[in-house]
Protein backbone atom coordinates (compact mmCIF):
# COMPACT_ATOMS: atom_id res chain seq x y z
CA UNK A 1 0.00 0.00 0.00
CA UNK A 2 2.82 2.97 0.87
CA UNK A 3 5.05 1.66 -2.29
CA UNK A 4 2.11 1.86 -4.18
CA UNK A 5 1.45 5.39 -3.06
CA UNK A 6 4.94 6.25 -2.79
CA UNK A 7 4.15 5.12 -7.07
CA UNK A 8 1.62 7.47 -7.41
CA UNK A 9 3.42 10.54 -5.70
CA UNK A 10 6.22 9.77 -7.86
CA UNK A 11 4.26 9.88 -11.26
CA UNK A 12 2.01 13.15 -9.92
CA UNK A 13 2.81 16.07 -12.38
CA UNK A 14 4.59 19.13 -11.43
CA UNK A 15 1.70 21.18 -13.05
CA UNK A 16 -1.96 20.14 -13.05
CA UNK A 17 -4.12 21.07 -16.34
CA UNK A 18 -6.86 20.26 -18.56
CA UNK A 19 -5.22 21.71 -21.42
CA UNK A 20 -4.00 19.59 -24.07
CA UNK A 21 -2.29 22.06 -26.22
CA UNK A 22 1.93 22.44 -25.95
CA UNK A 23 1.23 25.48 -23.31
CA UNK A 24 4.97 25.00 -22.14
CA UNK A 25 6.33 26.51 -25.00
CA UNK A 26 5.74 30.07 -23.91
CA UNK A 27 7.15 30.42 -20.97
CA UNK A 28 10.03 27.85 -21.80
CA UNK A 29 11.34 29.95 -24.38
CA UNK A 30 10.22 33.29 -22.17
CA UNK A 31 12.79 32.02 -19.84
CA UNK A 32 15.74 30.45 -22.28
CA UNK A 33 15.59 33.96 -23.85
CA UNK A 34 15.58 35.90 -20.85
CA UNK A 35 18.49 33.86 -20.10
CA UNK A 36 20.76 34.33 -22.84
CA UNK A 37 19.80 37.84 -22.51
CA UNK A 38 21.23 38.53 -19.02
CA UNK A 39 23.90 36.36 -19.77
CA UNK A 40 25.10 38.33 -22.77
CA UNK A 41 24.62 41.72 -20.80
CA UNK A 42 26.25 40.89 -18.10
CA UNK A 43 29.36 39.49 -20.16
CA UNK A 44 29.26 43.02 -22.08
CA UNK A 45 29.05 44.90 -18.75
CA UNK A 46 32.14 43.61 -17.29
CA UNK A 47 33.86 42.60 -20.80
CA UNK A 48 34.26 47.16 -20.36
CA UNK A 49 36.05 47.50 -23.86
CA UNK A 50 35.17 47.27 -27.56
CA UNK A 51 32.20 50.12 -26.69
CA UNK A 52 33.50 52.72 -29.02
CA UNK A 53 34.17 53.36 -32.37
CA UNK A 54 34.11 56.39 -34.12
CA UNK A 55 31.09 57.91 -34.18
CA UNK A 56 29.74 55.36 -32.24
CA UNK A 57 28.84 54.18 -28.73
CA UNK A 58 27.64 51.27 -27.39
CA UNK A 59 23.91 51.76 -25.60
CA UNK A 60 25.25 49.82 -22.40
CA UNK A 61 27.87 52.30 -22.52
CA UNK A 62 25.75 55.54 -22.55
CA UNK A 63 25.85 57.75 -21.27
CA UNK A 64 29.56 58.40 -21.47
CA UNK A 65 31.23 58.63 -18.09
CA UNK A 66 34.26 60.36 -18.53
CA UNK A 67 34.07 62.43 -15.48
CA UNK A 68 37.65 62.38 -13.82
CA UNK A 69 36.53 62.04 -10.48
CA UNK A 70 34.61 58.75 -11.40
CA UNK A 71 37.82 57.41 -13.13
CA UNK A 72 39.74 57.97 -9.92
CA UNK A 73 37.42 56.46 -7.52
CA UNK A 74 35.90 54.24 -9.61
CA UNK A 75 37.97 51.44 -11.75
CA UNK A 76 35.11 48.97 -12.91
CA UNK A 77 33.14 49.25 -15.97
CA UNK A 78 31.23 52.17 -16.50
CA UNK A 79 28.68 50.42 -17.56
CA UNK A 80 27.87 49.00 -13.93
CA UNK A 81 27.04 52.47 -13.29
CA UNK A 82 24.60 52.94 -16.13
CA UNK A 83 22.70 49.25 -16.65
CA UNK A 84 20.85 49.04 -13.49
CA UNK A 85 18.31 52.11 -15.08
CA UNK A 86 17.22 49.75 -18.13
CA UNK A 87 17.69 46.77 -16.24
CA UNK A 88 15.57 48.03 -12.94
CA UNK A 89 12.81 49.74 -15.37
CA UNK A 90 12.39 46.38 -17.61
CA UNK A 91 12.46 43.84 -14.22
CA UNK A 92 9.41 46.17 -12.63
CA UNK A 93 7.84 46.72 -15.89
CA UNK A 94 4.34 45.12 -15.91
CA UNK A 95 4.42 42.94 -18.74
CA UNK A 96 7.76 41.50 -17.94
CA UNK A 97 6.29 40.72 -14.44
CA UNK A 98 4.33 38.56 -15.73
CA UNK A 99 6.60 36.70 -17.91
CA UNK A 100 9.20 35.92 -15.72
CA UNK A 101 6.92 35.13 -12.81
CA UNK A 102 5.36 32.68 -15.29
CA UNK A 103 8.53 31.39 -16.52
CA UNK A 104 10.65 31.74 -13.63
CA UNK A 105 8.37 31.11 -10.81
CA UNK A 106 5.81 29.07 -12.39
CA UNK A 107 3.08 30.19 -10.22
CA UNK A 108 1.08 29.41 -12.49
CA UNK A 109 3.01 28.75 -15.21
CA UNK A 110 0.01 29.53 -18.06
CA UNK A 111 -3.38 30.04 -17.50
CA UNK A 112 -5.25 27.30 -16.83
CA UNK A 113 -2.44 25.37 -15.01
CA UNK A 114 -2.24 24.99 -11.45
CA UNK A 115 1.04 26.86 -9.83
CA UNK A 116 4.79 24.62 -8.91
CA UNK A 117 3.90 24.41 -5.53
CA UNK A 118 7.43 25.18 -4.23
CA UNK A 119 6.74 28.71 -4.38
CA UNK A 120 3.71 30.87 -3.77
CA UNK A 121 2.85 34.12 -5.22
CA UNK A 122 2.12 36.90 -2.14
CA UNK A 123 1.22 39.66 -4.22
CA UNK A 124 3.89 42.94 -4.37
CA UNK A 125 3.63 44.24 -0.69
CA UNK A 126 6.49 42.07 0.70
CA UNK A 127 10.38 42.40 0.34
CA UNK A 128 10.91 41.96 -2.34
CA UNK A 129 8.48 42.53 -4.35
CA UNK A 130 7.78 45.43 -2.81
CA UNK A 131 10.08 47.11 -4.87
CA UNK A 132 8.03 46.33 -7.93
CA UNK A 133 6.52 49.21 -6.94
CA UNK A 134 9.64 51.50 -7.61
CA UNK A 135 8.18 51.57 -11.50
CA UNK A 136 7.06 54.95 -12.50
CA UNK A 137 10.46 56.45 -10.64
CA UNK A 138 12.53 53.48 -12.70
CA UNK A 139 10.40 55.35 -16.02
CA UNK A 140 11.66 59.20 -14.92
CA UNK A 141 15.14 57.69 -15.46
CA UNK A 142 14.64 55.21 -18.27
CA UNK A 143 13.33 58.07 -20.16
CA UNK A 144 16.60 60.16 -19.18
CA UNK A 145 18.86 57.90 -20.18
CA UNK A 146 16.70 57.48 -23.71
CA UNK A 147 17.23 60.61 -24.41
CA UNK A 148 20.75 60.04 -24.11
CA UNK A 149 20.41 57.46 -26.64
CA UNK A 150 18.47 59.64 -29.45
CA UNK A 151 21.47 61.87 -28.62
CA UNK A 152 23.65 59.11 -29.78
CA UNK A 153 21.93 58.04 -32.78
CA UNK A 154 22.06 61.43 -34.00
CA UNK A 155 25.83 62.00 -33.44
CA UNK A 156 26.08 58.63 -36.24
CA UNK A 157 24.60 61.32 -38.99
CA UNK A 158 27.89 63.00 -38.48
CA UNK A 159 31.67 61.48 -39.30
CA UNK A 160 33.07 61.78 -35.84
CA UNK A 161 34.55 64.67 -34.29
CA UNK A 162 32.04 66.93 -36.46
CA UNK A 163 28.67 66.88 -34.76
CA UNK A 164 25.94 68.83 -36.50
CA UNK A 165 28.25 70.11 -39.13
CA UNK A 166 26.61 69.23 -42.43
CA UNK A 167 29.58 69.45 -44.32
CA UNK A 168 29.76 66.05 -42.91
CA UNK A 169 26.45 64.73 -43.03
CA UNK A 170 26.73 60.88 -43.49
CA UNK A 171 24.23 57.81 -43.19
CA UNK A 172 25.86 54.57 -42.24
CA UNK A 173 24.58 50.73 -41.68
CA UNK A 174 25.32 51.72 -37.92
CA UNK A 175 22.95 55.22 -38.09
CA UNK A 176 20.01 52.91 -39.40
CA UNK A 177 21.17 50.04 -36.30
CA UNK A 178 21.05 53.05 -33.66
CA UNK A 179 17.70 54.86 -34.95
CA UNK A 180 16.01 51.25 -35.36
CA UNK A 181 16.65 51.11 -31.60
CA UNK A 182 15.85 53.95 -30.12
CA UNK A 183 12.22 54.14 -32.07
CA UNK A 184 11.93 50.70 -31.04
CA UNK A 185 12.77 51.94 -27.05
CA UNK A 186 10.50 54.94 -27.28
CA UNK A 187 7.86 52.87 -28.23
CA UNK A 188 8.50 50.48 -25.85
CA UNK A 189 8.96 52.86 -22.91
CA UNK A 190 6.13 55.82 -24.23
CA UNK A 191 4.00 52.70 -24.22
CA UNK A 192 4.27 52.15 -20.10
CA UNK A 193 1.09 51.64 -18.36
CA UNK A 194 2.82 53.82 -15.57
CA UNK A 195 3.21 56.77 -18.30
CA UNK A 196 -0.34 56.24 -19.58
CA UNK A 197 -1.75 56.89 -16.10
CA UNK A 198 0.24 60.01 -15.78
CA UNK A 199 -0.22 61.37 -19.08
CA UNK A 200 -3.88 61.42 -18.52
CA UNK A 201 -5.60 57.67 -17.02
CA UNK A 202 -5.36 59.41 -14.09
CA UNK A 203 -8.03 61.65 -14.89
CA UNK A 204 -11.89 61.61 -13.78
CA UNK A 205 -13.06 63.81 -16.71
CA UNK A 206 -11.29 64.24 -20.19
CA UNK A 207 -14.17 66.29 -21.45
CA UNK A 208 -13.55 68.91 -18.25
CA UNK A 209 -11.61 72.18 -19.77
CA UNK A 210 -8.80 72.02 -22.73
CA UNK A 211 -5.78 70.69 -20.10
CA UNK A 212 -7.93 67.87 -20.07
CA UNK A 213 -8.73 67.32 -24.05
CA UNK A 214 -5.19 67.61 -24.66
CA UNK A 215 -4.41 65.03 -22.00
CA UNK A 216 -7.20 62.52 -23.69
CA UNK A 217 -5.48 63.00 -27.05
CA UNK A 218 -2.11 61.98 -25.39
CA UNK A 219 -3.33 58.96 -23.71
CA UNK A 220 -5.37 58.01 -26.81
CA UNK A 221 -1.36 57.87 -28.44
CA UNK A 222 -0.26 56.07 -25.76
CA UNK A 223 -2.69 53.61 -25.70
CA UNK A 224 -2.18 52.83 -29.05
CA UNK A 225 1.57 51.56 -28.04
CA UNK A 226 0.27 50.14 -24.72
CA UNK A 227 -2.08 48.20 -26.93
CA UNK A 228 1.43 46.51 -28.41
CA UNK A 229 3.95 46.74 -25.52
CA UNK A 230 4.58 43.02 -25.11
CA UNK A 231 5.69 43.23 -28.78
CA UNK A 232 7.81 46.91 -28.17
CA UNK A 233 9.02 44.99 -24.69
CA UNK A 234 10.60 42.25 -27.33
CA UNK A 235 11.71 43.84 -30.00
CA UNK A 236 13.56 46.81 -27.74
CA UNK A 237 15.06 43.69 -26.24
CA UNK A 238 16.50 42.39 -29.27
CA UNK A 239 17.49 45.38 -30.60
CA UNK A 240 19.55 47.31 -28.11
CA UNK A 241 21.76 43.92 -27.81
CA UNK A 242 22.04 43.97 -31.40
CA UNK A 243 22.73 47.78 -31.15
CA UNK A 244 25.50 46.96 -28.35
CA UNK A 245 26.75 43.72 -30.86
CA UNK A 246 26.97 45.87 -33.77
CA UNK A 247 29.44 48.25 -32.27
CA UNK A 248 31.81 45.52 -30.27
CA UNK A 249 32.23 44.19 -33.77
CA UNK A 250 32.92 47.39 -35.36
CA UNK A 251 35.11 48.15 -31.83
CA UNK A 252 36.71 45.20 -32.22
CA UNK A 253 37.70 45.46 -36.53
CA UNK A 254 35.65 42.72 -36.91
CA UNK A 255 32.94 44.17 -38.98
CA UNK A 256 33.40 47.95 -40.78
CA UNK A 257 30.57 50.35 -40.39
CA UNK A 258 29.65 51.09 -44.27
CA UNK A 259 28.99 54.53 -45.10
CA UNK A 260 25.69 54.67 -47.27
CA UNK A 261 25.71 58.03 -48.06
CA UNK A 262 27.95 61.13 -47.19
CA UNK A 263 27.90 64.08 -48.19
CA UNK A 264 31.34 65.20 -47.01
CA UNK A 265 32.85 64.99 -50.68
CA UNK A 266 30.61 67.18 -52.41
CA UNK A 267 30.46 69.84 -49.67
CA UNK A 268 34.85 70.07 -50.18
S1 LIG B 1 4.69 48.78 -17.82
FE1 LIG B 1 6.21 48.04 -19.14
S2 LIG B 1 7.58 49.71 -19.18
FE2 LIG B 1 6.08 50.38 -17.77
Amino acid sequence: MTEAKTGEAAKKPLFTTQRTDNWQKGPLAIATVFTLFIIYATWRTFENQYFEMGNLLSPFYSPKIEWHLWTKVWHLSPAILILWIPAGFRATCYYYRKAYYRSYFMTPPACGVSGYKGFQYQGETKFPFVFQNLHRYMFYLATLVLAVLWWDALQTLFAAGHFFNFGFFQVSVGTLVYFVNVVLLSNYSFGCHAFRHLIGGRLDCFSCGEPAKTSLSFWEKVTKLNEHHQLWAWCSLFSVAFADFYTRCVASNAWTDQILFQVQQVVQ
